[in-house]
């Protein structure tokens, strides 16, 4: 794994927009994996600044979320579909119909997920994929448990996972769905280059763990250990456990 620390979240961030930039520079038909949550509210910013200054460009770019709450309509203002259009979707240049987020509404579940992962592999494959990391150390909502899947499933989330989602459902965990659907472990693996974001010393131990520790299914980010391009970015507190490091530093483990 490649590993960047920046001073800040901000910083951070910024950093992984201008990676993001840059490989659509490179691939202006870039195929990328995104993620929701808390960490990312700040990257999706950075991109539409970057937007605005006509700094990059999303018009032949195609994306594939990593997940979605079961049970909620693409509409339901507490959808992560309705949270990536709220901070990325409706501020950059991308064409709709190269927008892909699993339906958390679908009839039959199983079959949206078989459909989602035919969807990716026609796109040609994710070439980019953005992941955060769970306190508990899933990816996507792979959460740690005793085995993982491969591939798009549903999935029962963990009680810290629904806590970590309430502030989406009134500050209610409660409220937060009891399923997901979610990318499996290949077919994020399967991503031709992966940048994990973590700001926080909450994800600080998790963090240390995915790096130094044992390739377990109780860590589902220490799976990344296998892949052959992970970039993992960090700001002080996320790294707050490895090493000692100057800023900005970069290393090849
Ligand atoms: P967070 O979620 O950014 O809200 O901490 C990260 C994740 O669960 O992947």
């Amino acid at each position: 794994m490649n590993l960047s620390v920046f001073p800040t979240a901000r910083d951070a961030a910024a950093a992984l927009a201008d990676h993001i930039a840059g490989a659509l520079r490179t691939k202006p038909d870039l195929v990328l994996g995104l993620p929701t949550g808390r960490t990312p509210v700040q990257l999706y910013r950075e991109l539409a600044a970057l937007t605005e200054r006509h700094a990059v460009d999303f018009s032949r770019t195609t994306t594939f979320n990593l997940d979605e709450f079961l049970g909620l309509r693409p509409d339901d203002p507490a959808s992560y579909r309705r949270y990536m259009e709220r901070h990325l979707f409706r501020k950059i240049n991308i064409d709709r119909e190269r927008i892909h987020v699993l339906d958390g509404s679908a009839p039959d579940p199983e079959a949206e997920c078989a459909r989602y992962e035919r969807a990716i592999r026609e796109a040609g494959g994710v070439d980019l994929q953005i992941l955060g990391i769970g306190s508990n150390g899933h990816i996507g909502f792979n959460e740690p448990g005793d085995s993982l899947m491969a591939r798009t499933h549903r999935v029962t989330l963990r009680p810290e996972t629904r806590r970590a989602n309430a502030a989406l459902f009134g500050g209610d965990a409660g409220r937060v769905p009891g399923e997901a659907l979610s990318m499996g472990m290949a077919t994020i693996l399967q991503a031709r280059s992966i940048v994990l974001l973590a700001t926080g010393v909450e994800k600080a131990a998790s963090v240390e763990r995915m790096i130094h520790g044992p390739i377990t299914t109780r860590l589902p980010a220490s799976f990344l250990q296998l892949h052959a391009d992970t970039l993992v970015v960090l700001d002080e507190g996320a790294a707050r456990k490895l090493e000692r490091r100057t800023e900005n530093e970069e290393r090849r483990r």
